[in-house]
């Protein structure tokens, strides 16, 4: 069974054709952030513009790669939300006219759930029920207790900004550019960690994240600071911070549901020191951990096409109807 993945929710075009839900034929991923870095952040219309560019292309060359043929495709899945809704349609549309076009069946499929089969896909293997997971992306932060392809508990999800959107507004403050996760990663290389106190926010409050203090917290440091500031010692700080904040609610939903598994993903899960604070956390509560390798943390259509696989007898029948929706939240009905 071979599912065509795509994704554009955002500033990537991303096909991928993926066998059996679990082993990769072929992803692809058209970047834009060229063309969004110096607007400091995605313009939806460009990106809407860029995605219909890209698509069509990248799907012949996903085809190519994988040495398949149009006709090879057994089914489709698609980000149908949440997201950008001009970049969402520009892949929604793609893949109803394929469908239509090839006479097969249309998956329609959450974003942010797809981040987490991504952890599963890196393993070549569906997911186990129950897990705990943990997504941190650019527009996400949120804790669940998976029980099943579509069920979801959620435990945290945060008051304000998700961790990937700090990244970006902290980097565009200090100056250092867009995406800020993996330019601050860069920066904060060789950096004291300890050298710059944050506030470790929500620390000690249950259940529940926020971010946008931190970069009130980091603007203060920076004046403070003026020209003594050490670059490398305050992104080090802050990487530190983030992980420390979301360790703790993390080792909170350990203790209160003791699953065997846990998954983490979504674009700020490439980031080392989180990866390596979240191993030392399986390792004392002897639990697996699943991480997506880098290529699979941030957007891409082969987490799309492995959802889509999972999720497909979930699918309304006249799925060809479903609309994009740019705020659907993991695990609600789909949306007409
Ligand atoms: O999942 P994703 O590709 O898009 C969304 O669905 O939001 O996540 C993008 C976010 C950006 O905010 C980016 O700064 C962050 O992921 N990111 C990272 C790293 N790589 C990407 N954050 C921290 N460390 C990284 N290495
Ligand atoms: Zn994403």
């Amino acid at each position: 069974m071979i599912t065509l993945g795509i994704e554009s929710s955002c500033d990537d075009t991303s096909i991928a054709l993926v066998e059996n839900g679990i082993k990769v034929l072929a992803s692809l991923v058209s970047s834009q952030i060229e063309i969004h870095k110096r607007f400091g952040g995605v313009v939806p219309e460009v990106a809407s513009r860029k995605h219909l560019e890209a698509i069509l292309p990248l799907l012949n060359e996903a085809l190519a790669k994988a040495d398949k043929k149009l006709t090879d495709i057994d089914q489709i899945a698609v980000t149908a939300g949440p997201g950008l809704l001009g970049p969402l349609l520009v892949g929604l549309t793609t893949a109803k006219a394929l469908a239509w076009y090839l006479k097969v069946p249309l998956v329609p499929v959450n974003h942010i759930e797809a981040h987490l089969t991504a952890a599963f896909l890196t393993a070549e293997q569906l997911p186990e029920y129950p897990f705990l997971g943990l997504i941190v992306s650019g527009g996400h932060s949120n804790l669940v207790y998976a029980t099943g392809p579509r069920d979801f508990e959620e435990l945290a999800h945060t008051l304000d900004d998700a961790p990937g959107e700090l990244y970006d507004k902290v980097s565009r403050h200090l100056g250092l550019g867009y995406p800020g996760g993996p330019i601050i990663q860069r920066t904060a290389e060789g950096g004291d960690c300890k050298r710059y106190k944050l506030p470790k926010p929500m620390s000690g409050k249950g259940f529940v994240f926020s971010f946008s203090g931190l970069k009130t917290a980091v603007m203060r440091i920076m004046e403070k600071e003026g020209d003594a500031l050490n670059m490398p010692d305050l992104c080090a700080s802050l990487q530190y911070t983030v992980a420390e904040t979301l360790a703790e609610k993390v080792e909170l939903a350990l203790k209160e549901r003791k699953p065997k598994v846990l998954a983490m993903a979504g674009g700020v899960a490439a980031n080392k020191i989180l990866r390596e604070r979240m191993q030392k956390i399986a390792d004392k509560h002897k639990i697996r951990l699943l991480l997506p390798t880098i290529h699979l943390c941030t957007d891409n259509g082969a987490m799309v096409a492995a959802h889509g696989f999972l999720t497909s007898k979930l699918a309304p029948e006249n799925s060809i109807m479903v609309n994009a929706s740019a705020n659907w939240e993991m695990g609600q009905p789909y949306n007409f």
